[in-house]
């Protein structure tokens, strides 16, 4: 099936006597047994339920995976993955990452025993790999500054040594970037964003490229108990039916935006890969920055991303405010940087706001 058609129907046959369209919601905590040692296959919604799995279906099928473990976050799938690795390990990280997964890093693994080094290109990958080290955890494109890395020839590195690459695919989603069939071993996924699409629900994923790594994630994941609530699992079931359509279209919108960004005399710098929705500009000065947040209308200032509905983030005080103030600038995060996520909305309208919130 082409991925437009997964989208809508690559929900596994199950039980439906109803016929029912739409994946049910089994909105219950517990199964009942049939007897003493018998199980239907559910035992307790921690563990497995009917409306979660079908979700976990539909993302493994999207991202080419051998399995996928929905969780009530991105951070929580961060933080389930981080329960791989044992004190000592150490993890090749990009340099440019989201601020939560750069502070889940910094002040939760690090006092765990894991250590981290930072890559900010992918030819730096090799050169960082210690003897210790267990895996590369890539964004590409990155939260906000949109490097890219090359997922295949990152992959060329890690592989033979056994290291397990990560790629949190959130910006591109597997419309645009598929990274276990580039060569990665596990996706990850704010599911807040593009996959639900609608700026209504927290989730996250792990997509895997291993029946083993997958069924450790699973432990780890009824151990520690972060897993997706049915009406939620719901909820980005239903997102991801439009997911083809909406991509290509915020793309197209995004194109646009960019294309006349570049035009602004304010605008000092656009960072945009060329592919996806998600657009980082630079300003004149600060006190533009904060008067463009204060005057969108159409376009909200809001932190997130990937919904039908434009939003505007300002990194320094939203997303990236953990990070510390010297990396931050290293990297080109300061006063003067947005973040545009573009949605669905007319690109026209979308460039007019901007227009007369820049003040021209
Ligand atoms: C690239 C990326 N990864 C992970 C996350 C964390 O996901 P969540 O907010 O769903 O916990 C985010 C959130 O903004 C993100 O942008």
């Amino acid at each position: 099936m082409d991925f437009e058609t997964l989208c809508i129907h690559s929900e596994r046959n199950i039980d439906n006597p109803t016929g029912a369209v739409a994946t049910p919601i089994y909105q219950t905590a517990t199964f009942a047994h049939p007897g003493p040692g018998e199980t239907t296959g559910y035992d307790y919604s921690r563990q497995q339920n009917p409306t979660r799995e079908q979700l976990e279906y539909v993302i493994a099928g999207l991202e080419g995976a051998a399995g996928a473990l929905a969780f009530a976050s991105g951070m929580a799938a961060v933080a389930a993955l981080m329960e791989l690795f044992s004190p000592g390990d150490h993890i090749i990280a990009a340099n440019d990452l989201y601020g939560g997964t750069h502070r889940l890093f910094q002040q939760i693994s690090e006092k765990n025993g894991l250590t981290f080094s930072a890559a900010s290109e992918t030819e730096q990958i090799e050169d960082l790999i210690t003897p210790k080290t267990k895996a590369v955890f890539l964004e590409t494109p990155t939260n906000p500054m949109m490097q890219t890395f090359n997922i295949a020839r990152a992959a060329q590195v890690t592989a033979p040594r056994g290291i397990l690459l990560i790629v949190d695919n959130t910006f591109l989603t597997p419309y645009f970037q598929k990274p276990l069939k580039l060569g990665a071993d596990i996706v990850l996924h704010s599911g807040t964003k593009y996959l639900s699409g609608h700026n209504d629900t927290i989730a996250g994923f792990l997509a895997v490229k291993t029946p083993e790594v997958e069924e450790k994630l699973r432990f780890i994941s009824k151990t520690t108990g972060a897993a997706l609530a049915p009406f939620d699992s719901f909820l980005i079931i239903r997102g991801i039916k439009t997911l083809a359509a909406r991509m290509e279209k915020q793309q197209e919108n995004a194109k646009k935006i960019a294309i006349w960004l570049r035009t602004q005399q304010a605008v000092t710098a656009v960072h945009y890969p060329g592919i996806g929705a998600m657009i980082s500009f630079r300003v004149t000065d600060k006190a533009l920055a904060e008067q463009i947040l204060a005057r969108v209308q159409i376009i909200q200032y809001a932190e997130s991303l990937g919904g039908t509905e434009s939003l505007i983030t300002y990194p320094v005080t939203q997303t990236h405010a953990d990070v510390p103030e010297e990396e931050r600038l290293a990297i080109g995060i300061d006063a003067c940087l947005l973040r545009l996520s573009v949605g669905l909305e007319s690109a026209a309208d979308l460039t007019a706001d901007l227009t007369q919130a820049l003040g021209q």
